[in-house]
């Protein structure tokens, strides 16, 4: 059965078919219940709690961040109104409009720059000029470009494996113990201070500009940079190489996509992200006591653990064959694409489309050119800071020329 089947009639070989790529190594991590979490696997209470203005970001690294200035801290760590005056501040950046217009051209020029790198020597590594990608698009949004692009790659790709072993969840426990770390000091002294430095004299239309008009010290600049670093770069660079894999080892799929149009495009790969989540668990704390989400009240102080995987395969709401994949499927089911892949509720995402446009801008180009193979697949790894599966050493190969 090809993967686009009708399956909302029953999934007879669900039992045997798992397409999950990441399911293993992430069984294998994944660790939920530390910290006496209460673990949230159904994808309504999940939602719930992630709309629940009482339920606060709480990877522990949360309450380790200095908020003596809330109004300069990361706006992943913010809660309540510091944090909905800050979405709103930020919001332009991330409108449809931006995505499509602006950003859509630094996506069409570095993807045509990679792919004409990629065809002059045959072939590449796809994970390294993913990331390429993901830090050319988001640099642009935050205005990181006042410093060689393929090296504040291969920096921030270095800085972030350098922290591999920190103990922590997603996103929130690594920016402050690596702030310090000499290759976050690189980071600052050679990507981040240009570009400051060159804002501080012209303003653009960009984040830091943004930042700098609110009064941020580079300080501040600094970790809003990592949290691109991490939440914008790292995540799409994953997510990538993990569509194309999917993509190139199913021909029934990859020629959907090539002949598909944008919303259809965007509609696989959104299903290939339910299925194969970049973060896998979201924390949430009880500030107070929460009332009318499950059975029972939820204790102030509780820990919950959110766990994504599970809710983008419940089956009352993917319907059928939870685990694989069927682009057809949140059409069919009346949900939102990549169900809560992009979390949901005041931290959602907000270079969601970004990410979506990019991999899809990408990969729409690499797979039409001429003898484009996947030559060696990824080796898949844990990246414990994010709570995420890692891809490394894919090789694509394509005719030279
Ligand atoms: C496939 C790629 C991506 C995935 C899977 C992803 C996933 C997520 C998730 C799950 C959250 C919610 C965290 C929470 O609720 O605790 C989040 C937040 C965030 N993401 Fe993304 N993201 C991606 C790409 C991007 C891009 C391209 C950007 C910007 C250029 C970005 C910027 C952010 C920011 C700033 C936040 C924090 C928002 C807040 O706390 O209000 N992300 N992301």
């Amino acid at each position: 059965m090809e993967p686009s089947a009708d399956l909302s009639a029953g999934c007879p070989f669900d039992v045997i078919r798992d397409e999950r790529k990441s399911a293993r190594i992430a069984a294998e991590h994944v660790v939920l219940d530390g910290h006496d979490a209460q673990v949230i696997r159904s994808f309504n209470f999940a939602r719930d709690v992630l709309r629940n203005s009482i339920a606060k970001q709480a990877g522990a690294g949360a309450e380790q961040v200095d908020m003596g200035n809330p109004e300069h801290a990361s706006v992943f760590f913010l809660d309540g109104d510091p944090h909905r005056r800050k979405r709103s501040a930020i919001a332009r950046f991330f409108t449809a409009k931006a995505v499509t217009t602006r950003y859509r051209a630094v996506m069409d020029r570095t993807t045509n720059a990679l792919l004409a790198q990629m065809k002059a020597a045959g072939g590449a590594r796809l994970d390294a000029i993913s990331l390429q990608l993901a830090v050319a698009v988001a640099a642009e949004i935050v205005g990181l470009t006042n410093s060689d692009q393929a090296s504040m790659s291969s920096r921030i790709g270095v800085t972030l494996a350098s922290s591999r072993r920190a103990k922590s969840y997603w996103l929130a426990r690594i920016l402050q113990p690596i702030l310090f770390r000499y290759r976050a000091l690189s980071f600052f002294y050679r990507d981040v201070r240009p570009a400051i430095t060159a804002r501080r004299k012209a303003r653009q239309d960009d984040i830091i500009s943004h930042l700098l008009d609110e009064g941020y010290s580079n300080k501040g600049i600094m970790i809003e940079c990592m949290t691109y670093a991490v939440a914008g770069m790292v995540t799409t660079r994953e997510f990538i190489v993990m569509a194309a894999w999917h993509l190139f080892e199913r021909q029934a799929l990859r020629e959907r996509f090539l002949a598909g149009d944008e919303d259809d495009q965007l509609a696989i790969l959104e299903e290939i992200l339910r299925l194969e989540p970049v973060a896998s668990a979201l924390h949430r704390r009880a500030a107070e006591e929460i009332s009318g989400l499950g059975s029972h009240p939820i204790a102030a102080g509780t820990v919950l653990a959110i766990d994504i995987r599970a809710a983008n395969t419940d089956e009352s709401v993917t319907g059928a064959c939870p685990h694989q994949i069927d682009p057809d499927r949140a059409q069919r089911m009346k949900m939102g694409g990549a169900y809560l892949s992009f979390g949901f509720g005041s931290h959602r995402c907000p270079g969601s489309q970004v990410a979506m446009h990019e991999t899809r801008v990408f990969l729409d180009g690499l797979l039409r050119v001429p003898g484009i193979r996947l030559e060696r697949e990824p080796q898949v790894g844990w990246n414990k800071m994010l709570m995420s599966y890692e891809l490394r050493d894919a090789r694509v190969a394509c005719d030279r020329g």
